[in-house]
């Protein structure tokens, strides 16, 4: 079987410890020959770094692993898959993403609403400078991507590269809700075939067929009524995750055609979210006392130490899995089903071509295959409407530097709605986002 390159950028993520296990654990179906780290971080990047070679030395001796800080190192003709991780600005920058707005009364997320927006405008500049850099050496690597926010990325790179076909900007979140509802009906989610449309972080579950066919959606629907709705990774169990999972079941009980996506929360019930976000403590803060802390501390203690057999410093497995899943089924042609990010072009038929739609497809070795989703009700096809024109617009602002287009992202964003309470939250984050945001005419 072919071993392949893989480039991991974003190297020292909180992410990256739980994608190297999921190496280890798959080293007989995507065996790797050798392993990049790239970051542009040196410390993040060495305390990650030096966990991985105590995790590959017991557990994965022959790969060959590297570490680097080096774009010269990094970018080479050899790799086959880079996967992205990367966070411009850092956890500093997420949290005034959050604050601001919430200081004014506004949702403060990292991918929805103003916060979201403000991480876009910071992300495209990576994003395509990372896409320039891979294709400088190597114009065949697929590259796999996670970077948030993930729906305005994937409009900037579909802008930026119209005919790369090997980009692929993928999410986990379906990926934790299926795990979810397979813990609820007590399924393995690799059993579900599930329908879903939308764009990232905003999307629905239409359907979800077991293997003989039936649809279990009806039964997950009465499930979720009757008691409720959990996450079935440990990773999401702080309380801003178990908030977010209790609106589920209001969601359906509002809702009752579909199943959402938990990021609908933020669009749906703005004031009710608001009344649980905390402008002096937000989902950053409890990163860094949590997820973060844990991960570096884990990471350096294991490297003190000489051992990782008894690190638990991975509580989320789909993260990882997902990644390397997607991967294996691209690199042998395999054809599995997942649900990832994809120029429209007619997949949801009364939706724009070129909206970066989140279906179901086919992934081969020559790129997706989605599956046709058809003609969506007009309650969802409005609301899809209002959120690809706010994404769009928030593309074209960064292109084109224009703080018209950036007033009307905002203004069109469910989160805000008033033209002048977008015009404060814009004003505040482009301060904030000096040496990170082109100038805004
Ligand atoms: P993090 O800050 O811990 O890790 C990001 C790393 O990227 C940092 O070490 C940072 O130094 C590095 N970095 C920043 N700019 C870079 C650049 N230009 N090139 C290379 N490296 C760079 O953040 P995290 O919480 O671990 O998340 C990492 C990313 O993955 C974020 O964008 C996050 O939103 C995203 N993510 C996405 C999904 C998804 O569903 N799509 C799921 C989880 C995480
Ligand atoms: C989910 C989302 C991601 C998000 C991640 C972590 O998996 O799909 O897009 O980045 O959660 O969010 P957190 O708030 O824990 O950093
Ligand atoms: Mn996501």
């Amino acid at each position: 079987m072919k071993k392949y390159t893989v480039l991991i950028v974003g190297g020292g993520s909180t992410w990256t410890p739980g994608l190297l296990k999921g190496i280890c654990a798959r080293q007989e179906t995507f065996p790797i020959e050798k392993l990049i780290m790239y970051d542009v971080n040196e410390e993040r990047q060495q305390v990650i770094g030096d966990f991985a070679k105590t995790l590959f030395r017991e557990d994965y001796p022959e790969i060959d692993f590297h570490y680097t800080t080096s774009k010269d190192e990094a970018f080479t003709e050899s790799i086959d898959f880079v996967f992205v991780q990367m966070r411009t600005g850092g956890y500093t920058m997420r949290e005034q993403d959050e604050k601001i707005p919430l200081e004014m009364g506004l949702i403060g997320q990292e991918t929805c609403g103003p916060g979201g927006f403000a991480y876009g405008m910071r992300s495209i500049k990576d994003m395509i400078e990372l896409v320039q850099n891979v294709r400088k050496h190597n114009k065949e690597a697929w590259i796999l991507n996670y970077t948030n926010p993930a729906a305005i990325v994937a409009v900037a790179l579909q802008n930026a590269f119209p005919e790369d076909k090997r980009i692929l900007n993928i999410c986990d979140q379906p990926e934790n809700l299926l795990r979810s509802y397979g813990r609820l009906l007590n399924m393995n989610e690799r059993d579900f075939d599930p329908v879903y449309f939308g764009l990232n972080h905003f999307g629905w579950f239409t359907n979800l067929y077991d293997p003989e066919g039936k649809d279990l959606l009806p039964l997950l629907r009465e499930t979720i009524l009757d008691g409720g709705f959990r996450p079935a990774d440990h990773e999401q169990r702080d309380q801003s995750w178990l908030d977010t999972y209790a609106m589920v079941e209001q969601m359906v009980r509002d809702f009752p055609d579909y199943l959402p996506n938990t990021y609908l929360q933020y669009y749906l019930y703005p004031d009710k979210v608001l009344q649980k976000l905390n402008p002096s403590f937000t989902r950053t803060n409890e990163v860094q006392n949590g997820r973060e802390k844990r991960v570096f501390d884990d990471c350096r203690r294991v490297s003190e130490t000489g051992t990782a057999k008894d690190s638990n410093v991975i509580v989320n497995d789909a993260h990882g899995e997902f990644i390397l899943i997607v991967a294996e089924s691209i690199a042998h042609n395999k054809g599995n089903n997942f649900i990832v990010i994809l120029k429209n072009n007619g997949i949801v038929s009364n939706l724009p071509d070129d909206a970066m739609v989140e279906v179901s497809a086919s992934l081969y070795a020559n790129g997706p295959r989605p599956y046709a989703v058809g003609d969506i009700p007009v309650f969802y096809k409005g609301l899809i409407e209002g959120q690809y024109a706010y994404e769009r617009l928030t593309a074209e602002a960064f292109m084109e530097g224009s703080y018209a287009k950036a007033l009307q992202a905002l203004t069109l964003n469910r989160t805000i709605v008033s033209a002048s309470k977008a015009r404060e939250v814009l004003d505040a984050l482009i301060e904030a986002n000096q040496g990170f945001w082109p100038e805004l005419r």
